[in-house]
């Protein structure tokens, strides 16, 4: 019997659908300190060590200091986005590659380069979407106290000014942060991404003048592109629970009130989910008069990006006080090399909360995507089981669709392996292989299968 997924076409996702690929500035560009960039947060974090001795930062203690060479590879790595029959291209700017201090001079080379990959698309029949922060803050600005400073909302508005200055006659999709939820609570709360601090008040710091961000760089964006789409992207974690009881919901709640609402509701104008989560109060030292109205954003679309669900039990996190404890299950779900449960209807249910608020006329998927150990034979990545879980997860994409959520476009994470963050290079998530020693790519077998689905087999084969 012929299931769903080997129903999908291309088609049922209708017209206004945006199919494209998705990477960040410091997974890939590599070029850490060439034509006057400044260090960024990242840089500085994985170049350090470990504070736990016998411990790395970065699992394999690489950086990203090379990554996949596409400062320098941007065109040919074009040439495979459009080969692979994707109609757009995701990639974030790097703060410090444009503005080297964060304020003040910018690196007009910095610039240069994205106005290129602009072109580069455009010149291919690509469009380029833009993420403004993809987490690598300049190092000078996280010295003066970065995103727990509240100086942080100008240092933005300059930043955005800048860029959108420059690229916002082309640039028709522009995001401004990505997943404020993770790069807050690993980066702030929980320390094991840049900068690595671990404190409930500067997390709390860090949550409110993003949440303040997000509606600065809309505002800057709108200035420069009056006509362009802004939105932003969200990861949404939808809890589980192994039990029905008034505690299992209670740590359901608790979870989906600091993954997944802290960011979306204060831009809605609903304020903080306090109730579900009363350690959340403590914002409140951060909050000044006129917050609750300068927080407020009409976005033109939001981004949820989706990998699984969160298994919470009902009892305290032993390390984050106000959470409840969470952990994985081997048993009864497959899991990625991230350790990731896969469970596709988990983006069913990401999407149907966020439409659900009401606030949004469009809903994109800016990421979805899966790491598996994959291997290169020859010219060949036999990679089933990425396939199986992009058809799977478009599947529960468009079941959404046919419940009356809003969604217009589908982004996989990633183009090509890439420098997964404190995994470093071993998780891959690619639709291409990265040979890391030489840079060769190789169009895995799910990159076909894109290319099949997407109807662009007949294109020329480019890139590997
Ligand atoms: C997301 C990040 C992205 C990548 C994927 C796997 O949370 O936005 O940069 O690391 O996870």
């Amino acid at each position: 019997m012929a299931t769903m997924t080997d129903d999908l076409a291309r088609a049922d996702f209708g017209d206004d659908f945006t199919w494209g690929v998705a990477h960040a500035a410091y997974q890939v560009e590599g070029a850490w300190n060439r034509d006057g960039k400044g260090p960024s947060i990242w840089d500085t974090f994985a170049h350090g060590r470990s504070r736990v001795p016998g411990r790395r930062r970065i699992r394999d203690g690489s950086d990203g200091d090379v990554a996949c060479d596409f400062y320098h590879r941007y065109e040919s790595d074009t040439d495979l986005v459009r080969e692979l029959g994707f109609d757009a291209q995701r990639f974030s700017i790097s703060w410090p590659r444009v503005l080297p201090n964060g304020t003040g001079r910018v690196n007009h080379a910095g610039l240069d380069f994205y106005d290129r990959v602009v072109d580069a698309c455009l010149e291919r029949g690509v469009e380029p979407w833009v993420t403004l922060y993809h987490w690598d803050l300049p190092e000078d600005l996280h010295r003066r106290g970065g995103w727990t400073d509240r100086s942080v909302l100008g240092w933005f508005e300059e930043y955005v000014d800048v860029v959108a200055a420059r690229l916002g006659d082309r640039v028709r999709h522009w995001m401004v942060v990505n997943e404020p939820a993770s790069f807050t609570l690993a980066g702030y709360l929980a320390g094991h991404h840049a900068p690595g601090v671990r404190s409930p008040l500067k997390f709390l710091a860090a949550v409110h003048h993003v949440n303040l961000c997000q509606a600065v760089g809309a505002r800057a964006i709108r200035a420069h592109a009056p006509d362009a789409a802004v939105g932003t992207t969200h990861v949404i974690t939808p809890p589980r629970t192994t039990g029905d009881g008034p505690r299992h919901q209670r740590a359901a709640r608790a979870l989906d009130a600091v993954a997944n609402r802290l960011f979306l509701e204060p831009n809605f104008g609903l304020g903080y989910p306090v109730d579900d989560a009363p350690f959340l109060r403590l914002v409140d030292r951060f909050r000044r008069d006129g917050d609750d109205r300068a927080v407020e954003v009409e976005w033109d679309f939001l981004g949820v990006q989706y990998y699984t669900r969160a298994l919470v039990h009902p009892f305290p996190n032993p390390l984050f006080p106000g959470l409840p404890a969470m952990s994985k299950d081997h048993r009864t779900y497959d899991l990625t090399a991230m350790g990731w449960e896969v469970q596709p209807d988990g983006i069913h249910q990401a999407l149907t909360q966020v439409h659900a608020y009401g606030k949004v006329p469009r809903l994109h998927v800016t990421e979805n995507g899966a790491a598996f150990p994959d291997r290169l034979e020859g010219d060949r990545v036999r990679d089933p089981r990425r396939t199986d879980f992009y058809r799977a997860h478009l599947a529960e994409v468009r079941r959404a669709q046919r419940d009356g959520v809003p969604v217009h476009g589908y982004f996989c994470w990633s183009l090509m392996d890439n420098f997964e963050w404190a995994e470093g290079y071993v998780p891959r998530f690619g639709l291409v292989y990265v040979d890391y020693a030489t840079q060769r790519r190789v169009v895995k077998d799910s990159g076909r299968w894109f290319q099949a689905f997407l109807g662009a087999g007949d294109r020329a084969t480019a890139g590997s």
